[in-house]
């Protein structure tokens, strides 16, 4: 399914190059520190998406499962993906990993009383140095790799812990993934006149689809990309600000701590709640393009 149209192109360009960094205290003790961001993306993308397969639809291909593979999920969240993973692993073993405590434990209480053998750890990805070599068939890094501190180290631990003949798989996005969404966003703040160190990507242009080949090479001798596009459409515009808000605050780092007043990011969210329902009452709809997809590596 392809969304691309010429308007779309042109909207790309209002995405700046310059991306935000966070630091896995922020992962850890702000955004993930309780499972509302991840519960409301999750819940968007389910009920608003136009792909009639999901993100594990795709992953599932992926993963080429036979039912007995030993799994580690890095960044695994609140076992969103594992509990829709788990039935095509029941003779397997999943090890999910997080940073988190706060998702961890939700995914711990998702997943409780299955008999497939599962495991929480929390740690960083980047030290993986309690498992041994080749201890997994599969390992998966699913929308999580931006936020480790070392992408480096972290793919050099997961070429170690991949058994031979296994794969890994980073899924992403493309850097101009919700283009529609960063338009309305960059539009509104420069008529707000907003500071400038807030004119920034999302932190996923650390390793993005377009740049992440290189990055995986350098540890895996065979990468392959698989893309797909999905379309979330809104004709309310509360459920779209609700999704607006989870990458505001998680992408674009603008919360009142970070010394701006608090009045500020209830009029941004006001003014492109405006412009949000000007385009609902015209198309019916907003559109919220994603391009995203995932690296396979052997
Ligand atoms: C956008 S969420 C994706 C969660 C899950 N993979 C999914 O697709 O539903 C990113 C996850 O990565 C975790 N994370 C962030 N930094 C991490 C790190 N350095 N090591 C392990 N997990 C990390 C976060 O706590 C969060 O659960």
């Amino acid at each position: 399914m392809d969304f691309r149209t010429p308007e779309l192109d042109q909207l790309t360009a209002t995405i700046p190059d310059a991306y935000f960094e966070l630091s896995a205290e922020d992962a850890r003790d702000r955004y993930f520190a309780d499972t509302r961001m991840l519960d409301g993306k999750q819940l968007a993308h389910n009920r608003f998406r136009t792909n009639p397969r999901t993100m594990v639809d795709h992953l599932l291909d992926q993963l080429a499962l036979t039912g007995s593979e030993g799994w580690l999920d890095l960044g695994c969240g609140n076992g969103f993906v594992a509990e829709q993973i788990r039935p095509h692993l029941a003779d397997g073993r999943i090890v999910g990993l997080d940073i988190a405590p706060g998702v961890l434990n939700a995914a711990r209480t998702r997943m409780a009383g299955v008999a497939t053998s599962c495991e929480w750890i929390e740690g960083s990805a980047e030290e993986l140095s309690m498992f041994a070599d080749g201890d997994f068939d599969r390992v998966t890094a699913i929308y999580m790799m931006h936020y480790v501190p070392d992408i480096d180290a972290c793919l050099r631990e997961v070429a170690r812990v991949l058994a031979p003949g296994g794969r890994f798989i980073l899924t992403t996005d493309r850097p101009d993934s919700m283009v529609e969404m960063f338009d309305v966003h960059f539009t509104v703040m420069k008529q707000m006149d907003a500071p400038r160190h807030l004119f920034k990507a999302t932190p996923k242009a650390r390793i993005s689809l377009t740049n992440g080949h290189d990055q995986l090479a350098a540890h895996f001798t065979q990468v392959d990309l698989r893309t797909w596009q999905d379309q979330l459409r809104f004709s309310a515009v509360g459920p779209f600000l609700d999704f607006y808000a989870a990458h505001n605050y998680c992408c674009a780092a603008s919360q009142p701590g970070d010394g701006l007043e608090p009045g500020f990011f209830t009029e941004l969210r006001e003014r492109v709640g405006e412009h949000v329902q000007t385009v609902i009452d015209r198309d019916g709809y907003f559109a919220v393009t994603k391009f995203t997809g995932s690296f396979i590596c052997q």
